[in-house]
């Protein structure tokens, strides 16, 4: 017992120690940012590179609002991460502070519409815009035309210009269909001393298609877009961005190069880009490593995927998950190619032990066919002459996650074993 005992507490010794020399050498670590806080997303660049024209144009549709008259309301869109937020929150901030220094009673509201409970019903939209400016109002109990003439009368009493700016609008849309907006664009009928521009900003493409045309031509009398910046521009965005987060010469030559290829053209994202540096740069940090390398970039690259793709696969229906699942059995951990007929038979056996009711042959091809769009398989259509034809399958999983994403669907579908 005593001997048991003082094994015990050797054990804990160790580990202590262990413990205090981890903890102690990190804090010894030199490390390789000198202010990670710069690679966060909602870090102020100092300056904005690459985007003259469009705030150029932001800011010549909004400066009418400094001699009191009414601009044109401004739709604004773009794919992810070209810059379209950041550059309405500078150019409203700049019309702000002149504002300021002139006594103007100029008002920005601006409102994220995809965060989660605040434009999920009219009512809530309102409400928000009411908390922007001042007012709290209760989240539910009112009716929905009160809350409006609240927020009519309060709007008035500014006895100025307000400007409302709608980011990630498609969801606004989405969740209220276009009556709110609508409304909102007709909100000046309803005032007499202020006056109410809306900016809408939006990066799904055929967001107008889905409007009403009153409301799509009341929303659009100015437009810009965010075209997506290719490599050399993301480069320049990098550089900048890596001189403020990083102690100096860590970044090895080739990798702000590397990262600005991979993310340029097509994605032209510099969220993305920015994310894939601060990831490289950790998992250099976590390698106790002085330099971050292409290596540490290439790992980075793998370790974002692995992540992306675990995220889909979780919020997968049960019947993709059985059907992927038949697909893991089916190619194996060989990864061979298998065709559809093996796969469906597999997949109703699936079914059959989670009892699932199966889908016809035709829906699980479906199925396969939008695994393949997301990249999780490949497949290509094969001819067997009179037979007809057949598709043949690959895993194209990152093989980091296989086992990951094996689990996730067993668990999804109740299974215990493989
Ligand atoms: N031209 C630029 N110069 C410096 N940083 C930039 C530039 N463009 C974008 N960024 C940075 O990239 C990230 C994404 O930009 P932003 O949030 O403005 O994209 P977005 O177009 O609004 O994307 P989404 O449609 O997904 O909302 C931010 O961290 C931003 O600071
Ligand atoms: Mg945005």
């Amino acid at each position: 017992m005593e001997h048991r005992k003082r094994g015990w507490v050797k054990g804990i010794f160790v580990e202590e120690k262990k413990l205090a020399n981890f903890f102690e050498q990190f804090l010894t670590q030199k490390s390789i940012f000198s202010n990670k806080q710069a690679l966060q997303p909602e870090y102020q660049p100092e300056s904005i590179q690459h985007r003259d024209k469009q705030i150029e144009i932001v800011a010549s549709v909004l400066a009418p609002i400094l001699k009191s008259h009414k601009p044109n309301n401004l739709f604004i869109n773009g794919h992810t991460g070209t810059g379209k937020t950041l550059v309405v929150r500078r150019v409203t901030n700049h019309i702000k502070q002149v504002a300021e220094q002139h006594n103007l009673p100029v008002f920005i509201v601006y409102i994220n519409c995809n965060l989660k409970r605040t434009a999920d019903t009219e009512y809530r939209f309102i409400a928000q815009a009411l908390k922007e400016i001042g007012r709290i109002v209760p989240y539910t109990g009112l009716p929905t035309d009160e809350v409006y003439n609240i927020f009519y009368s309060e709007v008035d009493q500014k006895k100025g210009q307000l400007v409302l700016v709608l980011d990630e609008i498609d969801t606004l849309v989405e969740k209220t269909d276009d009556q709110l907006l609508y409304n909102l664009l007709r909100i000046n009928e309803h005032l007499k001393d202020s006056k109410v521009t809306i900016i809408g900003i939006s990066n799904v493409p055929s967001f107008t298609d889905m409007l009403d045309p009153r409301v799509k031509s009341s929303l659009s009398m100015e437009k810009v877009t965010f075209p997506r910046y290719d490599a050399a521009q993301l480069l320049d965005i990098l550089k900048q961005r890596a001189a403020k987060s990083f102690a100096e010469g860590v970044i090895e030559q080739g990798v702000l190069e590397k990262c600005a290829a991979l993310l340029g053209q097509e994605h032209g994202d510099a969220r993305k880009a920015i994310m894939l540096l601060r990831t490289a740069g950790e998992i250099c940090e976590r390698e106790k490593q002085q330099k971050v390398s292409i290596q540490h970039l290439d790992k980075a690259e793998d370790s974002i995927e692995s992540t992306a793709v675990l995220d889909f696969v979780k919020v997968q229906p049960q019947q993709h998950h059985a059907t992927l699942y038949a697909i893991l059995t089916a190619c194996g951990q060989r990864q061979q190619s298998v065709f559809t007929g093996e796969i469906y038979e597999r997949y109703q056996e699936i079914c059959k032990n989670a009892s699932i009711r199966p889908l016809t042959q035709r829906r699980v091809s479906d199925i396969i066919q939008e695994f393949d769009m997301v990249g999780l398989i490949q497949s290509k259509v094969i001819s067997k002459g009179r037979y007809g034809r057949t598709r043949e399958i690959e895993l194209a999983l990152p093989p980091a996650t296989i086992s990951q994403v094996h689990d996730i669907v067993s668990e999804g579908l109740s299974l215990k074993h493989g």
